[in-house]
């Protein structure tokens, strides 16, 4: 009943005419796929060209990150009305890399520029909230360390996450929602989560919705694996009962992230 959805994660990488030239083998390769959505995430400056090279196709456009506030003075940022108005539908908040006390912020970082950075929990729900106002999905994302997972408390953190990025959100709201749940030490490390354990980190994270905001809320939003995912363990991944789709990263920089989401289509 969920529709899949195979999401890219480009993160600090290609340029315009790399990235054009892409998303036209993609667009061609997904013509007349059906049964599987299909989005690139890229960087800001990539959005427009982006835009305009996957229209007429089935690719939907997201972006990596956005500010919460509407509008106003705040040098540098982008905003999700921003977003949508260069064409995306996606949007992922809070990923492991932009959060600040995790993932591949240096550890000789100061306190004071981990926060400054960093998004905790609070921040990704303003994001949230902020990107669904201005008729955005955000895909969000959550996931434990490798210190966490070995002292045995990854459905707790999981849960915490959750909890709070999803706080004041109708269930409606959440129906449509996309989440990533993406173990920190599996992301860009080749070390793919088993996918049994992947899908019962998702089950709980299902659990953890329908207790918060019902069986529609639970039913109806989708949650993806992320971390190594590839061609190679995609059909595993997909195999698994409440794994819906998957957020790449390395392997979307490439043609056969077609491939991905063809065998998510054929599930
Ligand atoms: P990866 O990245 O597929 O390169 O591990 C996934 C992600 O960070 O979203």
């Amino acid at each position: 009943m969920r529709t899949p959805l195979i999401a890219g994660n480009w993160k600090m990488n290609m340029t315009i005419a790399d990235g054009v030239a892409l998303v036209e083998e993609l667009k061609a390769a997904l013509r007349g796929v059906t049964g599987a959505d299909a989005a690139v995430c890229v960087p800001f400056t990539l959005l427009k060209s982006i835009a305009d090279a996957l229209a007429g196709g089935t690719i939907a456009l997201g972006a990596q990150d956005m500010f919460w506030e509407p509008k106003g003075a705040y040098t540098g940022q982008i905003s999700a009305a921003m977003l949508h108005d260069v064409c995306c539908t996606y949007v992922i908040i809070g990923h492991s890399e932009r959060r600040g006390r995790f993932g591949s912020i240096p550890e000789s970082w100061s306190d004071e520029l981990l926060d400054a950075f960093g998004d905790n929990d609070a921040v990704v729900n303003r994001k949230v909230k902020a990107a669904l106002a201005a008729g955005l999905t955000p895909i969000m994302c959550c996931g434990e360390t490798l210190a966490e997972r070995e002292r045995g408390i990854t459905d707790e953190v999981v849960a915490g996450q959750i909890t709070a990025g999803l706080a004041a959100l109708t269930a409606a709201q959440v129906a449509g929602l996309v989440i990533a749940y993406e173990p920190v030490w599996a992301i860009g490390t080749g070390k793919v989560c088993d996918p049994a354990e992947g899908n019962r980190v998702i089950a709980g994270i299902r659990a953890v919705v329908r207790r918060l905001l019902g069986d529609a809320a639970a039913d109806g939003v989708r949650i993806q694996y992320g971390g190594s995912a590839s061609p190679d363990n995609i059909a595993e991944i997909m195999a698994q009962s409440d794994i819906d789709g998957a957020l790449v990263g390395g392997a979307a920089l490439k043609p056969s992230f077609a491939e991905m989401v063809k065998v998510a289509a054929a599930r």
